[in-house]
Formats: C-alpha cells, structure tokens, sequence
C-alpha cells in the first residue's frame, strides 16, 4: 500500500527535482515578459531588439483599421461575451465574422473558436472516435497531437512528409477501421516546410480518407487571396476540413474551421472546446472581421514575404549555416544542441535581436534550432543586421 503521507511529501519534492533536471540538461522554459514597442521590434528586460518571433506575418495586429475595429466594438456596454456560444455568447461580431471568414474561404460557413489550440482539438477529438484511425505527420503540431489522442482514434504517426510511409500504412488499414483521417499542418510550425496537400490528397482518394488541414501558418500567407495551402486548383474541397487560426497573420485572437453548412451544424453538436467554452469577445471578433477583409487585399505583402525569406535563407546558405528552402516567413537555422542555441539566441540579443531559441520536445529530441519569423514590416536592415550578428558569432 502506498503510503499518502510520503506521497504527498514525495510530490512537491519531485516537481522540484524535475524542473531542475529540466534546466541542467538545457531545457528548463522560463517565462520572459516582454513590452509590444512597434510591429518590428520589441522591449525585453529594458532592451529594444529587432523582433523575429512574431507569428503576426502581415502585421495586421497593429493596423489602425483593425485597431478602430476592436475600439468602437469595445464601446459597447459589455467587455467578456459572459456565456458561450450555444447559450448566450453568439453575439452579432460572432455572426459577421463567420460571414467573412466564409466568403475569404469560399465556403458556406465557418466556425469561430477562442483559440486555434481550440479549433483543432475541438474538430479533431469531434471527427474521428473509437472505430476510427488517424494518421498524423510526426512534426504536426501539439494541439492536432491533443486533438487525435481526445478523439480516442487509433493514432498511426508517419515520418514527417513521408509519402511511402503514409501510402504503406494507409494501405495497411485499409479496411480495418470504419474511417480513416490524415492530419497536417500546412505549413509546419517550426520548419516552415509546405506540407505535401496534392499527394496527400491523391492518396486519401485511393485508400479512401479524408484529410483534415490545420492552415495555422498558412491563412493570410500562402495561397489565392491568403486562404491557405489546401485550396484552389486542383483541391477537392470535399476531401479536406480545414482549420485556421486568427492569433498569427490575421493578427487577432481566436480559430476557425470554414467547410460545408452540414460540416459546421455537425461541429455545433459535437464540437466540445466550442460548446463548452465561453464566446471570444465581441470587440476581438470585431476586429478579426476587418483584418480578414484586409488580409485578403495583401497579395504584396505576401509577395513581399516570400522574396524576403528566400533571400535570407540564401545568404544564411553562403554563410555556412543550415537551413531549408521554402517561401514562407518561418525560416529555421539548425544547431546541434540546446545549450548552444539558448546561447546563440542570448549573443543575438545582445546584438539587438530576439530570435527564438526551440529546443525539444517542442522539435524532435536531439534537434535545435532557431526560429527566424518575417513579418511585413522587416526590412532590408533588420535582416542584414541579423546575418551580420550572426557571422560574428
Ligand atoms: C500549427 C499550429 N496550429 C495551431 C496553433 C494554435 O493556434 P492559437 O495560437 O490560435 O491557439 C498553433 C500555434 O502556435 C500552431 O503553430
């Protein structure tokens, strides 16, 4: 029998032990406040550093419109929507901003969440069940990881973009559950690598799948107006559900999944992180409409981006550094370990930029990198004073 004293004594003692294991192997996470100062650059600990982790890619978050959008909202008498969605936290700002989202997507309707965190595991865990089988790239993201584990599937996790090894073992189950779903990211989170969307497609049509997409990294990005990867040409827009996010290019707070009327009706039955979650606020889902509206309109600053990131990666090439080629604003430099990129990323700073060190398990253990993230309002400088830092190094 265990004793509950010690356990109990045991307990606070072995949260101790583990966060300092955490730190002397390099991987202790620590909470770094930080001040906004201007859409390129950011204040930590007193300091003013070029900011390059910023997931607001189109820098929406700070575009007077968008601002205006969630001012005059917030004027209204009511701050939290105070109830959720099915109860009494469905406001008109909710109403038009799955409006917009829809007519952007060009689908019936969508869905709004108060995260993208939520969108996933809420669609995921609702999708697939007992009987059901999920197929997942091994560097998705944590929230389709939470959402597939929710759903209670059988989860079959294939090497990250590994076409062979999705056809063999979409090949194997065949037959073997009552359906089967293949989850991606689009674009993924910390490589910034564009997901195979086409094979990926070509192969859930032969072994009868369907794909779910998490364009988190692509809405307002990638794609005809910014819809994403898993559209346009050459999409079966029945084969895929697509989720986005609305906390990265379109510079708000909240998620989404756009799809068929009898998508988003089956979703309001069963979608739990949507059902059981308060509302987001009017004045944010107010404001998410207009960056929508505007994201639309930003072929240039995509266009803008993609120039930007080729030619960083470029010239991060000819300076011996590694890293991969692919137009979107995440950019990552590989290193061996995470001590030595916690203390590149802790030299860059002191040169005045703050690039995000990741270690594990947020990639693969034995993986670090830095994290480079473009946004529209970089320039020239920034980017060349970031690669002549990191020459000196
Ligand atoms: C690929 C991916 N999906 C979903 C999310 C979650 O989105 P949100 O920050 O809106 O919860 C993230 C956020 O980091 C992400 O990188």
């Amino acid at each position: 029998m265990p004793n509950p004293k010690s356990a109990y004594s045991d307990f606070w003692l072995d949260l101790a032990a583990d966060v300092s294991h955490r730190e002397a192997i390099g991987l202790k996470r620590q909470l770094a406040l930080s001040e906004p100062e201007s859409p390129r650059t950011i204040r930590r600990n007193g300091l003013s550093l070029v900011h390059f982790g910023s997931n607001d890619y189109l820098s929406l978050a700070w575009h007077p419109e968008v601002r205006q959008a969630l001012i005059s909202t917030s004027q209204g008498p009511r701050v939290g929507s105070s109830a959720s969605p099915l109860i009494a936290g469905g406001a008109k700002q909710y109403q038009q901003l799955t409006e917009t989202l829809a007519r952007w997507e060009q689908t019936d309707r969508a869905m709004v969440f108060s995260s993208g965190y939520a969108a996933n595991i809420g669609t995921i865990a609702a999708l697939a069940s007992k009987e059901d089988a999920i197929v997942s790239d091994s560097l998705n993201h944590a929230c389709l990881i939470d959402g597939c584990r929710l759903s209670r599937a059988a989860v079959h996790i294939y090497p990250h973009a590994d076409m062979a090894a999705l056809k063999t073992t979409l090949s194997e189950l065949r037959h073997m559950y009552r359906r089967t779903f293949v989850v991606t990211d689009t674009v993924f989170s910390m490589d910034g690598d564009i997901a195979p969307v086409f094979e990926i497609q070509e192969l859930c049509q032969q072994y009868d799948a369907m794909a779910v997409a998490d364009e988190a990294h692509a809405s307002g990005v990638l794609g005809e107006q910014g819809r994403g990867v898993a559209c346009g040409p050459g999409i079966e827009t029945t084969r895929w559900i697509r989720t986005g996010t609305l906390s990265k290019a379109i510079g708000c707070s909240g998620g989404f999944v756009a799809g068929p009327t009898v998508l988003i009706e089956w979703l309001t039955q069963y979608a739990r992180s949507w059902i059981y979650s308060t509302a987001p606020p009017s004045a944010v889902l107010a404001a998410a409409s207009r960056a929508v509206e505007l994201a639309s309109e930003m072929d240039l600053q995509r266009q803008q981006l993609g120039t930007r990131s080729l030619s960083l990666r470029e010239s991060l090439r000819s300076l011996g550094f590694s890293t991969r080629f692919d137009a979107t604003p995440i950019v990552p430099i590989y290193f061996q370990s995470p001590e030595e990129v916690l203390a590149i990323s802790k030299r860059l700073i002191e040169a005045g930029f703050f690039v995000p060190a990741i270690r594990p398990p947020t990639v693969p253990r034995g993986t670090a990198m830095l994290r480079v993230s473009l946004t529209a309002s970089h320039t020239d400088e920034d980017t060349q004073g970031l690669l002549e830092a990191l020459k000196k190094l």
